[in-house]
C-alpha cells in the first residue's frame, strides 16, 4: 500500500449525472494502479450551499471535507463541461479551502460532449494555480463520455486504450505527488 493519498473529486452534483459513473470507473483503475491510497470525494455530499470564509475559522460543516483534502497528496478533479465551463460546485469546493490545497499536484478527468470537457479543464488550470497547486500536463479527456464511454448493452468500456491512458496519467501524477510530498516534508509550504 502506497503512503501517497489521492483524492478523486466528483465535480458534478446533478441528479442522474454521468460523473459518478465515470469517476468511480477511474477510481477503480487508480486502485489497480497501486501508486496511491484512494479517497473518492463526492461533492454531492459536501454542503456547498454554505459559504466558507476566505480567512478565519472554517465552519464545522466543512470539517470532514477539509480533513480529507488536507490528508491528500494529490488530486484528480472530475469535471463535466457545462456551457464551455466547469460546474459551480467545483468552484465552491475550491474556494472554501485554502492551505489544504497548497503545494500539491493535480490532474483532471474531463468529459462532456464534443469537447471532452477540455474547455472546463483549461479553465480549472487557471484557478488551481492561484491555490498553489501544480497541475500536470497529462489529463484524462473523454469526448462524448455519457454517450460512448460505456457500451449501452454490455456496460463495457468502449475505448480499448482508456485504462492504459489512466495508467500514464497516474504515473506522472505519482512522480509529482512524491516529489512535492518530499518537498513539503523538507520545507513546509508557506
Ligand atoms: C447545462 C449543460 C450545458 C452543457 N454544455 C456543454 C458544453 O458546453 N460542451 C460540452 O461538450 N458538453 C456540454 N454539455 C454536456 C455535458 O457535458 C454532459 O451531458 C455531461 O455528461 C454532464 O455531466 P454530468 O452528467 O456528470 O453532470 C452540457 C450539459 C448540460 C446539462
Amino acid at each position: 500500500m502506497s503512503n501517497l493519498r489521492l483524492a478523486i473529486i466528483i465535480g458534478s452534483t446533478r441528479e442522474q449525472r454521468f460523473g459518478d459513473k465515470i469517476t468511480n470507473w477511474f477510481a477503480d483503475r487508480a486502485r489497480e494502479h497501486g501508486g496511491f491510497e484512494i479517497d473518492v470525494i463526492d461533492l454531492a455530499d459536501v454542503p456547498l450551499t454554505a459559504q466558507g470564509p476566505a480567512r478565519g475559522p472554517l465552519p464545522a460543516e466543512f470539517a470532514d471535507f477539509a480533513a480529507r483534502i488536507d490528508a491528500a497528496d494529490a488530486f484528480v478533479f472530475s469535471t463535466p463541461e457545462y456551457n464551455h465551463g466547469y460546474p459551480a460546485s467545483l468552484k465552491a469546493a475550491l474556494d472554501i479551502l485554502r492551505e489544504q490545497w497548497w503545494g500539491k499536484p493535480c490532474t483532471f478527468l474531463g468529459y462532456g460532449g464534443i469537447s471532452g470537457g477540455i474547455r472546463a479543464v483549461e479553465q480549472l488550470r487557471q484557478v488551481v494555480g492561484e491555490l498553489h497547486m501544480a497541475d500536470i500536463r497529462e489529463a484524462f479527456i473523454v469526448p462524448f463520455g455519457p454517450f460512448r464511454f460505456f457500451d449501452k448493452e454490455t456496460g463495457e468500456v468502449t475505448d480499448p486504450d482508456a485504462a492504459a491512458t489512466v495508467v500514464t496519467v497516474l504515473d506522472r501524477l505519482q512522480w509529482w505527488a512524491q516529489a512535492l510530498a518530499d518537498a513539503r516534508k523538507a520545507r513546509p509550504f508557506a
